[in-house]
């Protein structure tokens, strides 16, 4: 059977899940199966919970972090309350942080690492993994695509056709400048910095500046590595 005459009956929990993991896998999909549908609208609600209760300066650091624990249905749990709200606040510190609105399709696909921070008006389209690795700061209206269709027409076929993925990643200690875009597929590498307004179309490696459209290396970073390293670690040693 060709990708393309794969087509899930929605009444079969088989076909569901080979089109689910289809998905996963960057292979052609359909996204208006039941399962798919739903999983969207639970990443809705959760949203929706996220861009209100968090936007809000008064809700305490741990809510919100409920809130995104849930919106990426992470079920790793949260550290034991403290009786003191300062001392329990102070155990977020290094947890991500994600300013509001922020917009994903999914959430379960997205994987922040310790110390995270996402500025404003952030879209991860994630139908597939979109990884983002520790102490990574994103600027506001950063956009990650996970997401794409066939270029062929007659594939795409609008609303009714298939459509596919590939999966984002990014290292640790990068720094986004505002309203990035990074393509399907890409895999970009440790303390990379990326200039506002550019759109990653290829891999990226480690310790560089990228800047414009297409996104290419403007600078290549002069990094003490051995520092490097030590910050990384003492970072891992504080559990972070
Ligand atoms: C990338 C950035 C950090 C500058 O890095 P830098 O290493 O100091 O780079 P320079 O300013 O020396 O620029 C190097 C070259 O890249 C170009 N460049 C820098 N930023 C660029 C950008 N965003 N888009 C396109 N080209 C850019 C410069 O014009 C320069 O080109 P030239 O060599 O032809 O003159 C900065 O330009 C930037 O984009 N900052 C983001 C700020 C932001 O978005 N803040 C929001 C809060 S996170």
């Amino acid at each position: 059977m060709s990708e393309f005459a794969f087509r899930p009956d929605p009444s079969s929990h088989a076909d569901c899940a080979e089109n689910h993991r289809r998905m996963l896998a960057g292979e052609l999909y359909y996204s208006w199966t039941p399962d798919l549908v739903k999983g969207r609208a639970r990443c809705k609600s959760a949203m929706l919970k996220y861009n209100t209760e968090a936007a809000d300066g008064e809700t305490s650091r741990r809510r919100v972090a409920e809130l995104l624990m849930d919106l990426l249905q992470d079920p790793t749990p949260l550290p034991p309350k403290l009786d003191d709200p300062e001392q329990d606040a102070d155990q977020f510190d290094d947890f991500p942080y994600i300013d509001t609105p922020i917009k994903m399709d999914y959430g379960s696909n997205v994987k922040l690492g310790k110390g995270v921070y996402m500025n404003s008006s952030c879209t991860l389209l994630d139908v597939c993994p979109i990884t983002i690795g520790a102490r990574t700061l994103i600027g506001p209206n950063v956009h990650f695509y996970s997401a794409s269709h066939p270029i062929d027409p007659i594939t795409r076929n609008g609303m009714r056709g298939p459509e596919l993925g590939k999966p984002i990643t990014v290292g640790e200690d990068c720094w986004f400048g505002g309203s990035c875009v990074v393509l399907p597929g890409v895999t970009i590498g440790r303390g990379v910095v990326v200039g506002a307004g550019s759109v990653v179309t290829k891999d990226v490696e480690d310790f560089v500046v990228v800047a414009g459209n297409p996104a290419r290396v403007v600078k290549r970073l002069d990094v003490e590595r051995e520092k490097y390293e030590a910050m990384v670690k003492e970072n891992k040693e504080r559990g972070h």
